[in-house]
């Protein structure tokens, strides 16, 4: 199986853009995750009621948003009303940076994966799109429809890879359009119920940084199965120190710069 991300270092990709500086999935988060070096961005979709994909992580935007509700009953114009510089970061409290005195829309507009290859397909250097699925299977396979349509309208120069934690939803992808690689993404072991091993024809392993801790020869047995490895979401100078002890393909972190300059330096 052909190995994806194929660089002589380690591939940093911004987890919801640089999203330690930015409101997470926010324009200006992804525009400052490429400013900051970054060898890709991570972005989560999800279905709005009137089929737009939009850059969402939670099913509702109440944590990301000044709003209330689940994405797939908001159409995108009423997404559009509200302001997604207003949300908290996972770890609860505001994002780590500076509260503008106006409104900036690169901070607060909700952002459509349309715009987000636009800004993709611009920048200077190639930048790889690492997206990920979310709870597919609700909409019975509309979502990954609609991704390939989008991708194949709205080509981009980086590598394209469809990450899940759902098998379902990457077999899907796998049918319609086999030479994207896909990532299947872990919590903290392989499915037991697959006997140990990733689902068929999946390129890369997504485990979290949290499943190496406590097995770190997973990464070596990933790779001598013909997989890369990347690992998410590594934040913690430990986790990178350790990422790079293994030789992970790539690390998927809220914080592009730092991990990088601490890359350099190992
Ligand atoms: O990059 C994979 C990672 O994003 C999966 O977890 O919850 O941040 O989408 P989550
Ligand atoms: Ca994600």
């Amino acid at each position: 199986m052909a190995r994806v991300t194929a660089r002589d270092r380690i591939a940093v990709i911004a987890h919801r853009g640089a999203s330690e500086d930015a409101p997470e999935h926010s324009l200006a988060a992804y525009r400052r995750a490429i400013e900051d070096g970054a060898d890709g961005l991570e972005c989560d979709v999800r279905l709005t009621a009137d089929g737009h994909l939009v850059c969402v992580h939670d099913r509702r935007v109440n944590r990301t948003s000044n709003g209330r509700g689940a994405v797939s009953a908001l159409e995108l114009a009423e997404l559009a009303e509200l302001d997604f510089a207003a949300g908290r970061p996972p770890g609860g409290g505001r994002d780590g940076g500076e509260a503008p005195d106006t409104v900036d829309p690169e901070r607060s507009a909700v952002l459509t994966l349309e715009r987000l290859l636009e800004l993709v397909a611009s920048a200077e250097r190639p930048v790889d799109l690492a997206i990920e699925t979310k709870h597919p299977t609700r909409w019975a396979g509309q979502v990954e429809e609609r991704l390939l349509a989008l991708l194949a309208r709205r080509p981009v120069p980086g590598e394209v890879r469809v990450m899940s934690f759902s098998a379902r939803s990457l077999h899907r992808v796998r049918r319609a359009a086999p030479e994207l690689p896909t990532v299947f993404l872990m919590h903290f072991a392989l499915p037991r119920h697959r006997g140990g091993r990733l689902p068929a024809g999946v390129a890369v392993a997504g485990p979290s940084v949290r499943m190496l801790r406590r097995d770190p020869g997973y990464v070596a047995r990933a790779r001598a199965a013909g997989h890369s490895v990347h690992v998410w979401t590594v934040d913690r100078p430990e986790d990178v120190e350790l990422c790079a002890e293994l030789g992970v393909d790539a690390i998927i972190t809220n914080r592009p710069r730092t991990v990088r300059e601490q890359l350099a330096q190992l």
